[in-house]
């Protein structure tokens, strides 16, 4: 079905996302305006969220609309038997648009093609999650005032950290130059480098993290390595704790470098390293409901001077 959909950043052009900054941007100026009253958004969590499902949920709470959904899929008639397809198409009655975190790899496809309202793709299993990317670009441009010609390090799971695929993906229009710092176990798939390849984008990749790897970098983007994804748990225990980031390693680093993390972390960023202004996590997370307030509302049909246009916000 024909709607709408975000589910891969891949389909995005340059134009799309510099327009859906803005619009976040405009969203940063004032959060609160009604300009979805009448709608219902649902959050349809197969996987556990805690940044994307509460600030897609508070996106559409200051906007206006109403929320419905789960965020815990034990306590729905899955749990039956009954299949995503019609899971999908039950909500549809219900919403007016869905925003969809699930386990498998191109479900938020899947759910698009058969939807007739637009879906959100909150992350699917390993792939992707463009929501995330969104928020990562606005954090990218608010830091550096730019997003051409920057150095960004991805440093941790690149095997099964979806947020680092969609980044990758989404910079093509900007002219980066990637590090990808990752054990063997976690390097970044021969699918993004080859993409990166054809893309013309330079990359390097490096095993070793440590001052001096990382003092050319603008952004330091650090991953946690996803436990979940693992089927065999004793690898996992062999490569959790092989990076963290420690306060010591900054002292060189550029006076530009911002350190993000798409969060939660569990061990791969020292606390004390918070108290840095080159920490830039938690604003990043803050990003994430601009960011949304303005993809719900592009794929429900509105545009940029619906919003600047607003005779509803809420001081
Ligand atoms: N960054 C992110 O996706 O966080 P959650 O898993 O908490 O939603």
């Amino acid at each position: 079905m024909k709607t709408r959909s975000l589910v891969t950043i891949a389909d995005m052009s340059k134009e799309k996302i510099m327009y859906l900054l803005e619009m976040a941007h405009e969203f940063e100026k004032n959060t609160n305006r009604k300009i979805l009253e009448g709608k219902v958004v649902a959050t349809l969590f197969f996987e556990p969220s805690t940044r994307t499902r509460l600030s897609f949920e508070t996106a559409a709470n200051r906007l206006g609309a109403r929320v419905i959904g789960f965020a815990d899929p034990k306590i729905t008639s899955g749990t039956k038997g009954e299949t995503l397809k019609d899971t999908i198409m039950m909500v549809s009655n219900y919403a007016d648009i869905i925003c969809m975190r699930h386990y498998l790899e191109g479900a938020a496809r899947y759910a698009s093609e058969v939807a007739p309202i637009p879906i959100v793709n909150a992350g699917d299993g390993a792939n992707q999650h463009p929501s995330q990317t969104l928020l990562d670009l606005y954090t990218i441009y608010q830091t550096q005032g730019t997003l051409e010609n920057l150095n960004i390090y991805m440093v941790g799971d690149l095997k099964y950290g979806r947020t680092v695929h969609s980044l990758l993906l989404a910079m093509r229009h900007f002219n980066p130059t990637f590090h990808f710092i990752a054990p063997d176990e976690l390097k970044m798939p021969e699918e993004y480098k080859e993409y990166c390849e054809q893309q013309g984008i330079k990359y390097k990749e490096h095993k070793e993290f440590n001052s001096e790897i990382i003092k050319d970098a603008d952004i330091l983007y650090m991953t946690r390595v996803q436990k979940e994804r693992f089927t065999d748990l004793m690898e996992y225990e062999r490569v959790k704790d092989v990076y963290i980031l420690k306060k010591e390693m900054l002292k060189d680093t550029k006076d530009n470098m911002k350190i993000l993390h798409p969060l939660p972390r569990v061990n791969e960023i020292a606390y004390d390293v918070d108290e840095d202004p080159k920490a830039y996590y938690f604003q990043q997370a803050k990003n994430g409901l601009y960011a949304r307030q303005a993809i719900i509302c592009d794929c429900l049909g509105l545009t940029i001077d619906d919003v600047k246009n607003d005779s509803t916000i809420l001081k």
